[in-house]
């Protein structure tokens, strides 16, 4: 007989938003003249940018020819691609990596999924609670022990260091699901902690698109001392609609080593890239013509209006809430707004309230780990007509 994995008896039978869909649609199959507003995933709303478009259309016209076919991208993503991110999003924000550096993938969730193919599993693993519900599965996935390190109003949802010392640390910020976020003088303990302690710190930077205040910083690489201890994932998908593309890349140092039981001291960089390129072959040329698109002036023009207009909802979702005397966190450097539930309400009875009575789908916060119970989270990836609606519909529940 086949023996399970046993680990995934302990990570409950559904992913989370894979929960909330089964929910919603079965509410959806109930009701089917009712209209249900979702700001639940945080998945896009807005046409990706023209320029984008445009490069994906001649990228894939370039296919149907012989002279232009390509085949196999490279494991680690095009050169194009690579030279672009690196400009882009480092050398010119005066941060130092190299194009060696960057594995371009289909996205953070498989990057920050797969990584810990790389890491023993007796590794000491710190999570932020709550937090993207990839981190703590994937790990129990692997047979990890995780501490929990709550993010709560009460320590303004900077998390304090773990109680045990942690091998690997995940810290996602702009946060999701919080929307809080790490100055560059908050962050900076956190990368001294990891060089005093030889640990690893996992940067889930998603949501750096989002960041509008001047010391909240875009990348850890942006903190003295990161390149030593930091592994960055970033995603195209929040930055220019690329839910459905699927683009992404994860940044590894080359100065990251990791030691074997037998005392040996190894590359993470040079592990990542031997994962990668058994189990993985490349992003799509045609998405990373796309990609590459992002940064072009055009691009840089569109993509920045989608957000601005993303960050719109946020403004009215927060302000809608607030007027109702919901405490709510967030949607200044994020597309989450993160708040408290009403009369003290589970967050899961709260998702039932808005679905049955009024129509309006959001994520439970305990969802997102212990810590978030008794919060809700709403994404701000709506149109901006349904988010006002949704916020309308709320008030009338609360009346
Ligand atoms: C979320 O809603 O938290 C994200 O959109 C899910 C994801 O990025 O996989």
């Amino acid at each position: 007989m086949i023996k399970l994995n046993e680990h995934y008896t302990e990570i409950g039978n559904s992913y989370l938003f894979a929960e909330i869909s089964r929910r919603v649609n079965e509410y959806r199959n109930n009701h089917p003249e009712k209209k249900v507003i979702s700001l639940g995933i945080g998945d896009i709303t807005q046409p990706i940018a023209p320029a984008v478009v445009d490069a994906i259309t001649k990228a894939t016209a370039e296919m149907g020819k012989a002279k232009t076919l390509r085949g196999y991208a490279p494991y680690e993503g095009y050169d194009f691609l690579v030279q672009a991110i690196l400009k882009h999003d480092f050398t010119d924000r005066g941060v130092a990596i190299e194009a060696d550096e960057i594995f371009v993938s289909d996205g953070a969730k498989s990057d920050t999924g797969n990584i810990g193919d790389i890491l023993g599993v007796d590794n000491r693993i710190a999570i932020t609670d709550p937090a993207y519900p990839v981190y703590v599965d994937t790990n129990k996935m692997a047979g990890r022990k995780i501490e929990l390190l709550p993010c709560t109003p009460a320590n303004g949802f900077v998390p304090a260091f773990p109680e045990t010392t942690a091998d690997v640390i995940y810290l996602c910020y702009p946060n999701n699901p919080t929307g809080t976020v790490l100055t560059k003088a908050q962050l900076k303990p956190w990368v001294d902690y990891a060089l005093t302690n030889q640990s690893l710190i996992l940067y889930d930077a998603a949501y750096e698109a989002y960041v509008s205040e001047a010391d909240v910083p875009h990348s850890i690489f942006e903190i003295e001392g990161a390149r030593e201890v930091a592994i960055e994932f970033r995603s195209f998908s929040k930055t220019a609609g690329f839910t459905g593309l699927r683009a992404g890349y994860t940044v590894v140092p080359k100065s990251l080593t990791a030691k074997t039981s037998k005392g040996e001291i190894l590359s993470l960089n040079a592990m990542w890239r031997r994962r990668q390129s058994t189990k993985f072959n490349g992003t799509a040329y045609v998405i990373q013509r796309g990609a590459e698109a992002v940064y072009s002036p055009e691009g840089q023009r569109q993509t920045k209006e989608t957000i601005a207009y993303y960050m719109q909802n946020a403004k009215i979702i927060k302000s809608g809430l607030e007027s109702l005397g919901l405490q709510c966190y967030g949607g200044v450097n994020a597309p989450y707004i993160w708040c408290q539930t009403p009369d003290n309400m589970t967050s899961w009875d709260f998702f039932d309230l808005l679905l049955n009575k009024v129509q309006v789908v959001g994520t439970p916060g305990s969802g997102f780990g212990a810590a978030g119970e008794g919060f809700f989270r709403f994404t701000a990836f709506g149109h901006k007509e349904d988010t006002q609606e949704a916020v309308e519909r709320i008030k009338e529940v609360k009346s």
